[in-house]
């Protein structure tokens, strides 16, 4: 039993973000002790920690692994903050078995070192000794984050830092660079998997060639990507640099005789924050979000999660926009489930059957088969072959020739693959090449190979494995008073379902109520006759990123005009997200009924009014703001009687209250895009008014906004626009049935409204707070220009495709 638990929650420890808020600390025997320093006289042992003269950071032992218990680490982490986040790690190779039995001590020669039960040295510092200081030092763990050797009588002269040895994280203040007279270059290096701190394949230093800038390096030898060099004021492959808000985050480069480094300083007073080198090899700037209790990235080089070397090891694709971005080609399995499991696919994958080798003309079926794969780019470590291969024919038997050759590629010369094949990306679209990829002959015979369905899906819901219970999120962490005395209520909860349960709560997916951007969504009957719907995420594509944003987002907020998320489920490659059902679906299929007359007037501008109160509330209402990022008419749901409430939080993002802009590759609907996502700039919350804007004028028109273009009529919302411009009739230019109640101010002002939201200048656009006081005619606003952009996209016909991307 404590098992099966222990196994489920292991499956969603390391890639989920919820379960954080009921993780406890590390060790709860902090004792009374809270000393910043230690010393020869105050060694630091068992369940006891160091605590910064601030309270911001703390050293102590810590595991990163619950399911390895004799795998003990020496660590600062920040303190303060829910989520335990270790910034530096003394012994990432070297865990120590028991806490008890070892310490953190100043030894003779006046380093600080980490002793092991059998007093061995694990790790120590390595100062040069000078007897007339070394009876004297201490560490001190600084309010920074930086864990000190100084002399007693001098605490400001760093003998030693953690600073200049850091782990994976580069925290603010911390100088990152070179040191010219030493000749030490910091590093950061990432962890090998998120339960395993032990140093990993990625690193990021400064250009050990001496130029300015910092490099992403693989395994000490593959540079896989580089800042480009510093300009004074920013690295060349940074543009967005420029962007970030001063007050925020200050950044300086210096190079001088000593020394060259990039030091960067976060205006605590806003917010915390730091960088890291990811286990996937990419370097994130990470934002604490109290709301989400979780780190929030803002910030990633490469960009391309899949542009990172190596990043899914061998005969695996990658995928871009995937949370486990990594699958295993056809014909191949995982080499190592666990470490996919901790984040960590570089394992790779291994063929299911042997390749058969050489080609044996007398029993042909047994020869080597290729099959076709498309790819972004040709992989790595291609040879050309010596032999200039006149045909596809001639290449294709120039790898079957030889054993150890796994793929070919033909245009015009031949290329081939031995070994291993390695940095496979999925085409992004129409381009690409197309390279076969070599199996053994009964992959090409047995039973059904058609469908390109994984099998490991199949053998899910064959329910080996399935556990068919209802688990609570954190029954093994949180009282369980606390968890039965509210029923469905869970404060910052969620309940965690099984697939089984949910199967048998759809009656196995049998009824469908309609399906969103990334995945179908299902009724379902809870055994205590409420109703449900059930999303089953398209595991897939682009699953795992929308379902961790859908649930760190509306998983921890709660508003009449937002759809509320009950529980989720997550068992393997299964996702699911469980929601209040929505008896009258979404507002598409409302508005745009072809009797409009079934939504008069008023409910349409009491739906308009509650997702302006919705989204507000979403901008301005919450602790963080959020931005939804995705608003169209399939995203409001309507409750029994009309009331709207937003859904899909799948491309929400999460921004820190005055961390206004956030950098995204995510696209919404198009359509609904404000001009700032297509030119690729930053996105604020007015994003969503513009999106808002498009909404309000399908509401009152009850016609898709592209409609009008498509009937070769003028586009709806520049009509609207010049028409107050001109100050003529604007309720002619709606459907009479819907106009027959309407009350006339109301259509002014909604007009109005719509009109400011989709401006070109985003600072011209409403804050959805003022926008609900608009319509509720508590406030004023003035007659809005006719938004050229709109004019300029109107011409050139870009409206007509409403395909989610
Ligand atoms: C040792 O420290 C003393 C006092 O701080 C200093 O005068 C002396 O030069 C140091 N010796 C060495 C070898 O660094
Ligand atoms: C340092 O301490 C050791 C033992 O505690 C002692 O033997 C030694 O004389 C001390 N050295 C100095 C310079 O104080
Ligand atoms: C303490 O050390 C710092 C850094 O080495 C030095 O600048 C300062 O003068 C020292 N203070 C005293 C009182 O020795
Ligand atoms: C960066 O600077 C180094 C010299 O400092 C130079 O050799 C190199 O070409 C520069 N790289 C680019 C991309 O400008
Ligand atoms: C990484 O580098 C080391 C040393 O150069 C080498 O032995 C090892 O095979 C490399 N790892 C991989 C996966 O290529
Ligand atoms: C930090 O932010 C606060 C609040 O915005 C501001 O008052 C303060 O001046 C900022 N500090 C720095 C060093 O920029
Ligand atoms: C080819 O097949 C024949 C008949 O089965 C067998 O005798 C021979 O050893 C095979 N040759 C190779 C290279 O596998
Ligand atoms: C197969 O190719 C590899 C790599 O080019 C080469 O080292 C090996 O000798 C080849 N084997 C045969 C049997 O041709």
């Amino acid at each position: 039993m404590a098992t099966a638990e222990q196994l489920s929650l292991r499956v969603f420890l390391p890639c989920f973000l919820l379960v954080a808020i009921c993780v406890r600390p590390p060790l709860s025997r902090a004792a009374a002790r809270a000393s910043d320093t230690v010393s020869r006289d105050q060694p630091l042992s068992g369940g006891h920690r160091l605590v910064s003269k601030g309270g911001k950071f703390a050293v102590g032992f810590f595991q990163p692994d619950d399911t390895a218990p004799d795998r003990w680490y020496l660590a600062i982490w920040y303190n303060k903050i829910s989520k335990h986040t270790p910034v530096w790690i003394a012994n990432r190779a070297r865990p120590i078995s028991n806490p008890d039995s070892s310490e953190l001590t100043i030894s003779q020669d006046g380093n600080m070192a980490l002793l092991d039960r059998l007093q061995s040295t694990i790790w120590a510092t390595d100062i040069t000794s000078n007897t007339s200081v070394s009876n004297s030092t201490v560490g001190i763990i600084l309010d920074t984050g930086n864990f000190v050797l100084v002399p007693s009588s001098n605490t400001t002269d760093f003998l030693w830092q953690s600073f200049n040895e850091p782990t994976n994280v580069w925290l603010p203040g911390a100088k990152f660079g070179r040191n010219k007279v030493t000749g030490h270059t910091t590093r950061i290096v990432s962890w090998d998997s998120s339960v395993d701190p032990s140093p990993g394949y990625y690193t990021l230093l400064i250009d050990p060639d001496g130029s300015n800038q910092f490099i992403h390096q693989w395994n000490d030898s593959e540079i896989y990507w580089a800042t480009g060099n510093w300009t004074g004021s920013m690295f060349t492959g940074m543009p967005e640099m420029a962007s970030y808000p001063k007050a925020l985050l200050k950044y300086e480069f210096v190079d001088n005789d000593q020394e060259s480094y990039f030091i960067y300083h976060i205006n605590e007073t806003i917010l915390t924050a730091m960088f890291l080198m990811e286990v996937s090899g990419q370097v994130k700037g990470v934002a604490w979000l109290e709301s989400a209790q979780d780190w929030v990235p803002f910030f990633a080089v490469p960009k391309a999660q899949c542009s990172v070397y190596f990043v899914c090891g061998s005969f695996a694709m990658c995928t871009e926009n995937t949370f486990t971005f990594c699958s295993c080609l056809r014909g191949f399995n995982k080499q190592y489930e666990g470490n996919w499991l901790y984040g960590n696919p570089r394992g790779g994958c291994t063929r299911k059957a042997k390749l058969q080798c050489g080609a044996n003309s007398s029993r042909n079926t047994e020869i080597d088969g290729f099959y076709t794969l498309s790819i972004a780019n040709l992989p790595d470590k291609a040879s050309t072959s010596s032999i200039v291969a006149a045909s596809a024919d001639a290449c294709k038997q120039a790898c079957l020739n030889n054993c150890s050759c796994v793929a070919y590629f033909y245009d015009d010369s031949c290329s081939l693959w031995y070994g291993d094949l390695i940095n496979l990306v999925s085409p992004d679209g129409s381009t690409g090449h197309v390279i076969y990829v070599r199996l053994a002959a009964s992959e090409f015979f047995s039973g059904s190979t058609k469908t390109g369905k994984p099998l490991a899906v199949w053998a899910l819901t064959g329910g080996a494995i399935l556990i068919a219970i209802i688990v609570i999120a954190g029954v093994l962490l949180v009282p369980m008073k606390k968890i039965y005395n509210k029923r469905n209520k869970i404060e910052g909860c969620l309940v965690v379902f099984s697939f089984r349960y949910l199967r048998t709560v759809t009656k196995n997916f049998s009824e469908i109520l309609g399906r969103g951007s990334f995945g179908s969504v299902y009724k379902g009957i809870l055994p205590d006759g409420t109703l449900v719907a059930v999303k089953k995420l398209d595991g897939l594509s682009q699953g795992e990123k929308p379902f961790r944003a859908e649930v760190s987002t509306i998983g921890t907020i709660q508003h009449v005009n937002l759809i509320r998320l009950l529980g989720f489920c997550t068992e393997q490659s299964m996702k699911m997200l469980v929601y209040e059902y929505m008896p009258n679906g979404s507002l598409d299929r409302n508005i745009f009924a072809s009797t409009p007359v079934e939504l008069s007037w008023n409910v349409r501008f009491q739906i308009a009014l509650g997702v302006a109160k919705g989204l507000s509330y979403l901008h301005e209402g919450c602790r963080s703001c959020i931005i939804h990022c995705d608003i169209k008419p399939e995203n409001v749901l309507l409750d029994a009687s009309f009331k709207p409430k937003i859904a899909d939080f799948g491309l929400a993002k999460l921004v820190g209250r005055d961390f206004s802009r956030v950098l995204t590759t995510m696209r919404g609907t198009v359509g609904y895009l404000a001009p700032e996502w297509i030119s690729g700039t930053a996105i604020t919350p007015k994003a969503d008014v513009f999106s808002y804007g498009m909404l309000l004028f399908e509401i009152m028109s009850g016609k898709r906004n592209s409609a009008w273009h498509q009937q070769k009529m003028e586009f709806f919302p520049v009509l609207v626009a010049t028409r107050l411009q001109e100050g003529g009739d604007i309720k002619a230019l709606f459907d009479s049935e819907i106009m027959q109640d309407a009350n006339l101010h109301e259509v002014g002002r909604a007009c109005k409204v719509a009109c400011w939201c989709i401006q070109d200048d985003e600072n011209t656009r409403p804050a959805m707070g003022e926008i609900v006081q608009i319509l509720e005619g508590l406030l004023d606003i003035d007659l809005p220009p006719v938004p050229s952009y709109l004019q300029v996209l109107a011409d050139r016909s870009k409206f007509s495709s409403y395909e989610a991307s």
